[in-house]
């Protein structure tokens, strides 16, 4: 038997705000060295205020809340002020945005397996989903890694098994202190297997997360997933339309998802920011047996091309801020199956 919630009607209720049709969650949590993988790119120096300069620039973007429901920050930016000296998560409350967190410490080896991982941060997370709780965060994201290598046999059911129960331990202590948890089982695309392949791994990770979810008690209406989409892997040399793409992502949902989960958001991992938007548009137009809010947790998919227009200089504030709302729009609109592109 599972306990009562005490945040049972709060977490539900966010969980619906964060899945409102038409919106959808900006990914800006990249962790301190994410970022500079990034910056490098635009020539720009990994420091605390270009970082805060950067994400005062994507919050401040003239009426972002049409599209984003939820931001997803990176602990320090939960301290961080904008250029008019608002706390972040202020201001994204004075625009009706739910602030998130991301909670793992980022991964490490599975021993004993060719490569796989699994994700740390567990120890202390109650204490510091209590922490976050204060300082204004409502819901929380945790990202677990699996690779496909069919030469390997690839994701390991070691691998599968591990990281499922290490969301679903992640899920059940964040309900319990207020947050709402992003359940992110990524599959990397990273590889030359086919789609088939593909999808049979997103079933089987799905499936084992949706059992440890069970097992943790895991409150189903208070809590978002956040998949990657069934697609040939990247260096296969296949590339497949929006529509397979879509197709394959839903059914595996489908076969796998209780009805009573309230939202999808998805990752956009490397794909390119109009394939995103196409995937996920051609997703929602497919009107039979979905009951999921299917939408968006992005981040290069939203921020490549604002990133460039950037390149870390003031001046161009502007201009990147023009670039992002393009990409927010067209993801709104795709959240609605009304994009054309
Ligand atoms: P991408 O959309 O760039 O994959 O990032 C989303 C994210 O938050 C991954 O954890």
């Amino acid at each position: 038997m599972s306990t009562q919630n005490t945040f049972r009607e709060e977490l539900i209720a966010t969980a619906r705000a964060i899945a409102t049709p038409g919106k959808g969650i900006l990914a800006a949590d990249e962790s301190t060295g994410t970022i500079g993988n990034r910056f490098d790119k635009i020539k720009v120096e990994n420091n605390e205020e270009n970082r805060r300069a950067y994400r005062d620039l994507l919050l401040t973007s003239e009426n972002i809340q049409e599209y984003i429901s939820g931001v997803i920050f990176f602990e320090e930016q939960l301290l961080q002020k904008s250029d008019e000296g608002v706390l972040f998560p202020e201001l994204c409350k004075q625009k009706g945005m739910v602030v998130g967190i991301k909670v793992d410490k980022g991964v490490k080896p599975l021993y004993g397996t060719d490569g796989e991982t699994e994700v740390q941060g567990i120890d202390d997370l109650d204490k510091r989903c209590q922490k976050y709780y204060q300082q204004g965060a409502r819901f929380a994201k945790w990202r677990a890694v699996l690779k496909i290598d069919s030469k390997t046999g690839c994701p390991s059911e070691l691998s599968v098994h591990q990281n499922a129960y290490g969301l679903a331990r992640y899920a059940a202590i964040c309900q319990n202190n207020g947050l709402v948890p992003i359940i992110e089982p990524e599959v990397l695309m990273d590889g030359d297997h086919t789609i088939e392949q593909s999808f049979a791994v997103h079933q089987r990770v799905q499936a084992a997360v949706v059992k440890a979810c069970h097992d943790h008690h895991v409150l189903w209406e208070g809590a978002l997933l956040k998949p990657s989409m069934v697609q040939p892997g990247s260096t296969s040399g296949k590339k497949a339309s929006a529509k397979e793409v879509a197709y394959a992502t839903v059914t595996c949902l489908q076969r796998t998802m209780p009805p009573a989960l309230v939202g999808v958001n998805f990752l956009s991992g490397g794909l390119s920011e109009e394939d995103a938007t196409l995937h996920l548009n051609e997703m929602n137009k497919i009107k039979e047996r979905v009951p999921w809010n299917l939408s968006f947790s992005y981040g290069r998919a939203l921020q490549a091309s604002c990133l460039k227009a950037w390149g870390g200089d003031k001046e161009n504030k502007k201009k990147a801020q023009e670039a992002f709302l393009v990409r927010a729009k067209a993801n709104g609109l795709a959240t609605l199956g009304k994009y054309e592109g």
